[in-house]
């Protein structure tokens, strides 16, 4: 069935097993390759919860914290890294340019229980990359590997960077930052198959990917963009040669997709295909959860960015659509699920059938 071979391993996955395999980032043993991409707004704790519940995820990771805002104690930064027992394993997400901050959220956030830092260096937004971070890091080799060598060195944790392949198409540094990282101890790299430049237009650069797997001697590349399918997932897998795949905009719009992965890997099959009453019950539990995590008030305000999502899927109608954008408290959730429900989905409704995967408008600067 497939033809996947993975770093550091010679063999070429016959039907499927290999992908079954532990992965090892450092100390840490993920139970499956299958991670959950940071998406900052969407995968809070709430989320993450739901969707380990659905099986299959093998690494969660929070949305970017500033260094700063977490040393100096933000509030905003704490529900950034709130968790619990079941979001486990987590990693946590830092950006940031100063190599001492760096190195003391690091420290501070493996003390609070993280199971790895990622390091951010593919966030194109004007605030973080002005200051030196995010993807403005792919633009220094030199002095990005003493940082990231800092960090590694701070903690016992492991340290993983999520990149993109460069600044532009004229810069690709992510095969050689890549090849540097892993000499400094870094234990994985997550490769979005996009230049900063492009912010997400375009298909993702599946070539780009493959020449940073191509770049390393050992380190697992966990390659990232545009995954929403298995067909995608294989492609990945087979025309990269990733050790492993990172998701985000795809499990927003079929938080299953982790669970179907080990399901294919195993049997070859897809598996559990949700129903539209099922589709309800996961939209239901994530937002009981937000509920759980800060009261209703803020479930609602949280879940109105999530509702756009869910429309997607679910196809509503546009009054439906409208309440979950404005949506204010548990009593007007359960009623949209109970009409929901009695609604049944629209005639064209097809389970396992999913839109095309939204882009964040409006000029990269401005997201
Ligand atoms: C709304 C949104 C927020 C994102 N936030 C983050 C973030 O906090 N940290 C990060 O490394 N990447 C972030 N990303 C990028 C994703 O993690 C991922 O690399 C990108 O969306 C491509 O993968 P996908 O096609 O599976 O979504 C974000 C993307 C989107 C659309």
């Amino acid at each position: 069935m497939l033809g996947v071979t993975i770093p550091g391993d010679e063999s070429t996955l016959a039907k499927g097993e290999r992908l079954n395999a532990p992965l090892r980032l450092g100390n840490l043993t993920l139970a499956s390759r299958y991670c959950l991409s940071p998406l900052a707004g969407y995968t809070n704790m709430p989320f993450r919860v739901a969707v380990r519940e659905l099986g299959g995820l093998g690494l969660a990771t929070t949305e970017l914290v500033s260094t700063r805002a977490l040393l100096m104690g933000s509030a905003k930064t704490s529900e950034y890294i709130e968790t619990c027992a079941a979001d486990s394993p987590l990693a946590v997400q830092i950006y940031g340019s100063d190599a001492k901050e760096m190195c003391d959220a690091a420290q501070w956030l493996e003390n609070y229980g993280a199971a790895a830092i990622d390091i951010n260096m593919g966030c194109p937004v004007a605030k973080v990359v002005k200051n030196g971070g995010g993807s403005a890091m792919m633009c220094n080799i030199g002095a990005t590997t003493a940082l990231v060598r800092a960090v590694v060195e701070a903690v016992r944790i492991p340290v993983t960077v999520k990149m993109r392949l460069g600044w532009d198409d004229t810069n690709h540094t992510a095969p050689s930052l890549a090849r540097e990282f892993e000499q400094a101890g870094v234990a994985a790299v997550t490769i979005h198959g996009r230049t900063r430049e492009q912010g997400f237009s375009g298909k993702v650069n599946i070539d780009g990917i493959r020449a940073v797997v191509e770049s390393v001697e050992r380190m697992p590349i966990i390659g990232n963009g545009d995954v929403r399918s298995i067909a995608d997932a294989e492609r990945m897998f087979r025309e990269t040669g990733c050790a492993a795949i990172g998701i985000g905009r795809g499990a927003l719009l079929n938080p299953w997709i982790f669970a179907q992965l080990c399901s294919w890997a195993t049997t070859g099959d897809v598996g559990f295909v949700p129903t539209y009453d099922q589709r309800l019950d996961f939209m239901t539990r994530h937002y009981y959860l937000l509920v759980e995590q800060r009261g209703e008030r803020y479930a609602s305000l949280v879940f109105r960015k999530c509702g756009g999502w869910y429309s997607r899927v679910l196809k509503p109608g546009r009054e439906i659509h409208q309440k979950m954008m404005m949506l204010e408290c548990l009593a007007d959730f359960d009623a949209i699920v109970a009409t929901l429900r009695e609604k049944g989905p629209p005639p064209t409704w097809k389970a396992g059938e999913l839109p095309e995967i939204a882009v964040p408008k409006g000029p990269i600067s401005h997201w």
